[in-house]
């Protein structure tokens, strides 16, 4: 278990009273990542692998060590891991880059649970260059909206040239068998991409074992800041992705008629990075570090328990996805997404908001398929992580208590 109370400290906002549930969305940051990026600015303010005066010589080390820090923390190597914006831009850059080897007929398997991020790049692909998108459905315990290895197995076959799969969902929480599925894409010579967006946060994630092709994540669900993430890529694969962009940076030599691009990640990072974004996401890994993310875990587990035997106990209202039965246990993170009968979900997240500082997502959470599916318009999603505590989630339930008995306002 952690020490909460001593965590909480860290992370200011908190002060101001508000119980804060919104992770899957992005993440509080705590003092320490921001000390590391305002140390930067403050003492060693530099770009990266330009010249040699001594600036850009330690604010290179850093980088550096920030990128061996982050690719150590899901398994890879530090040349395998690529800087980015975000997890949307990690898959856009493989869908993109992957054009040359994608072609009609192809096919891509995804899955209901996907984010607009894992989709839309999809289906541009598909107008473009005339792949079929398959969508892997539940077919067994449908109420709690799971996807067993065995829906894969029938979608995985000789035409499937990539797996874009979530490893956690967004919207409800679920964790994906991807680990048994790299095996049925390997089987299939079928490339796998993991959107680990809200995995790496929660989960001990290494890309080796998992066995995947791709995976991509974003800082800023993780206690770093926005606009920095990271993309694993397969060393053996990098020279055949085609970058997003191509500039300073990524170059080996140009001339006016032609240029040769850097190997390995290099070639993947034209133009000056987010240098205290990475050096924050370094700072964030070593804070997730020194805590253990198994410790994270168990504490999101037993907040996640109480929290969802706590709303399925209120009547009227339904909890999406998997329960809290022995047969669901360690199957979900602590993203919990339900409605209460007459009331829509904005409705619910306002009154959290003005009457308990409670924050929550409400909506579709980029998942319209996902909602449409359902046959509903979106849901309440609290999210939980680190900084959560019994009291908020006690607070949380009397307040989803009190709105479900009391009509709306007409
Ligand atoms: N993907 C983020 C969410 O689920 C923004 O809220």
């Amino acid at each position: 278990m952690i020490d909460t109370e001593r965590i909480r400290r860290d992370f200011h906002i908190l002060e101001s009273g508000i119980i804060y549930m919104d992770t899957a969305a992005t993440s509080l940051t705590p003092e320490p990542v921001l000390d590391a990026m305002l140390e930067y600015y403050r003492g060693y303010n530099a770009n990266v692998g330009r010249g040699v005066h001594h600036l850009t010589r330690i604010a290179t080390d850093e980088y550096e060590e920030a990128r061996k820090k982050v690719a150590e923390f899901i398994g890879a190597r530090a040349h395998e891991l690529v800087f980015t914006r975000n997890t949307t831009e990690g898959i856009n850059l493989v869908a993109s880059g992957l054009r040359t080897r994608l072609h009609k007929g192809d096919k891509v398997v995804i899955s209901l649970l996907e984010h607009h991020s894992n989709l839309l790049p999809w289906l541009r692909a598909k107008s473009d260059l005339g792949i079929d998108i398959e969508v892997v459905k539940p077919s067994g315990r449908m109420r709690e909206l799971e996807l067993s290895v065995s829906d894969f197995e029938a979608a995985i076959d000789e035409h499937t040239k990539l797996v874009a799969l979530t490893h956690v969902s967004n919207a409800i929480g679920s964790i994906l068998p991807v680990g048994e599925i790299a095996k049925l894409c390997h089987a299939n010579d079928a490339l796998l991409l993991v959107d680990a967006a809200q995995s790496v946060p929660h989960l001990e994630v290494d890309v080796k074992e998992l066995g995947c092709d791709f995976l991509a994540f974003s800082g800023h669900k993780m206690l770093a800041p926005t606009g920095i993430g990271g993309l694993y890529i397969r060393e053996e694969l990098m020279p055949e992705i085609e970058p997003l962009m191509v500039g300073g940076g990524a170059v080996e030599t140009a001339s006016f008629d032609d240029y040769r691009l850097k190997g390995a990640n290099e070639r993947f990072e034209s133009g000056t990075p987010d240098i205290s974004g990475a050096i924050g996401l370094g700072a964030a890994v070593d804070y997730l570090t020194a805590i253990g993310l198994d410790n994270v875990r168990l504490t999101e587990e037993k907040l996640t328990e109480e929290l969802i035997e706590g709303l399925q106990s209120i009547p009227g209202v339904e909890v999406y996805g998997y329960g809290t039965s022995a047969a669901d246990r360690g199957k979900r993170i602590g993203t919990v997404s339900f409605n209460l009968a007459g009331k829509s979900p904005d409705e619910v997240a306002l009154r959290l908001d003005n009457e308990g500082s409670i924050i929550v997502r409400s909506g579709h959470h980029c998942c319209i398929p996902l909602m449409n599916y359902l046959g509903i318009e979106g849901t309440v999603r609290a999210s939980l992580y680190l900084y959560n505590t019994e009291s908020e989630v006690n607070r949380l339930l009397e307040l989803v208590e009190r709105i479900a008995t009391q009509p709306s306002p007409s």
